[in-house]
């Protein structure tokens, strides 16, 4: 090999996990003040998935990198570095990662989760695109799990119709053929307020708190703000990659609401059927969004090998990002 050749970070196996229990929207029309229409016409979402009391998001992260691993054809030992993206780990500490590796007999590589909310998996990929294409690592696991069930106010109607749990994996390796090729990150923390949930361990809940320990939302000022920089990162990864809107494949968005998906599409003057949508099936599942449509893409023959792929996310912080793949 020329020591000038590039290495690239592979997507050579995608993995995803939902768990068991479905519920849909005629369901919540039984727990709180809403519809089927509304929640279709506003969110596109017609069924989430629950996780089971004693599922955690590592039990979801697991199942998904296992399917990862397999597709990909690797072993726990061929795997040196591991990342997840959720907000909704298990425990304080250790991460997700740490509690994977365990879980998957792989020892001894460096695992962290990131906590970027819905940015979650294209930050992990961001992060292990750099140490594969370094050459510090040659397999790695990237992950976005959630159990977002576990800190929805469930007699809200304005959030518990719109989050789901779920997860999803990307194993990535080192090749001469491209793969990523170029990850675009940002954040802007004086949105947070936006989104976020009130309680953490520094921020415990103070006697005069009126709000839950919940996810807050203002609905229609994050859309705003999200179709926004959407926009822009869609804008900023073509740039830099100089390459026209008509040349993506696929776009494989955050899958948060519909309308946010069809605005970005817009933009991009894409056809939606070269936008891969899911949120149907699953609602928002945060940091496994992006990873668990790209896993369904391929596995039911849309996406095909040397397709040019486009990812973009945005979440709480506010956080965003984008990655463009050959797949
Ligand atoms: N069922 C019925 N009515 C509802 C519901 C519901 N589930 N929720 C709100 N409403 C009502 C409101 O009370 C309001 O009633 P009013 O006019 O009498 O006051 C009316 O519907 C309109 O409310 P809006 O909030 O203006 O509705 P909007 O069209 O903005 O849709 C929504 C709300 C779906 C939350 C939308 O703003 C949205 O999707 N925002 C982005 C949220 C998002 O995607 N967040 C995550 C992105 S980032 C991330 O993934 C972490």
């Amino acid at each position: 090999m020329n020591v000038n050749d590039r290495i690239y970070a592979r997507i050579t196996g995608t993995g995803s996990y939902l768990p068991e229990r479905v519920l849909s929207n005629a369901d919540l029309e039984k727990m709180v003040d809403t519809s089927d229409e509304w929640i279709r016409s506003r969110t596109g979402i017609e069924r989430r998935h629950i996780a089971a009391d004693d599922q955690t998001t590592t039990d979801l992260a697991e199942q998904a990198a296992r399917r990862a691993m397999e597709a990909a054809g690797v072993g726990p030992a061929d795997i040196d570095f591991i990342v997840v993206g959720t907000t909704t780990p298990d425990l304080v500490f250790p991460n997700v990662g740490c509690l994977l590796q365990q879980r998957l007999d792989i020892h001894g590589c460096p695992a962290f989760s990131v906590e970027t909310a819905c940015s979650g998996f294209i930050y992990g990929l961001s992060i292990a695109d750099r140490y594969v294409t370094s050459g510090a690592a040659r397999c790695a696991l990237v992950i976005g799990a959630e159990t977002l069930s576990r800190i929805v106010d469930w007699e809200d109607r304005g959030t518990c119709v719109i989050f789901g749990d779920g997860a999803g994996a990307a194993i990535l390796q080192a090749d001469q053929a491209p793969g990523i090729l170029s990850c675009h990150l940002g954040a802007d923390g004086r949105y947070w307020d936006l989104l976020y949930n009130p309680y953490g361990t520094s921020r415990q809940r103070r006697p005069d708190d009126t709000e839950g320990p919940f996810i807050q939302m203002k609905g229609n000022e994050v859309f705003k703000v999200a179709v926004k920089t959407l926009e822009n990162v869609v804008e900023e990864t073509l740039r830099a990659n100089d390459l026209d809107h008509h040349e993506i494949d696929w776009l494989v968005p955050h899958q948060a609401n519909i309308r946010i998906i069809q605005a970005t599409a817009r933009r991009l003057d894409m056809p939606m059927d070269k936008v891969v949508v899911t949120v149907q099936e699953h609602g928002n599942t945060s940091a496994a969004s992006v990873p668990l449509a790209l896993d369904q893409a391929v596995r039911d023959g849309r996406i095909q090998r040397g397709e040019l792929l486009l990812l973009e996310t945005f979440g709480g912080g506010f956080t965003w990002g984008s990655a463009l793949i050959r797949f």
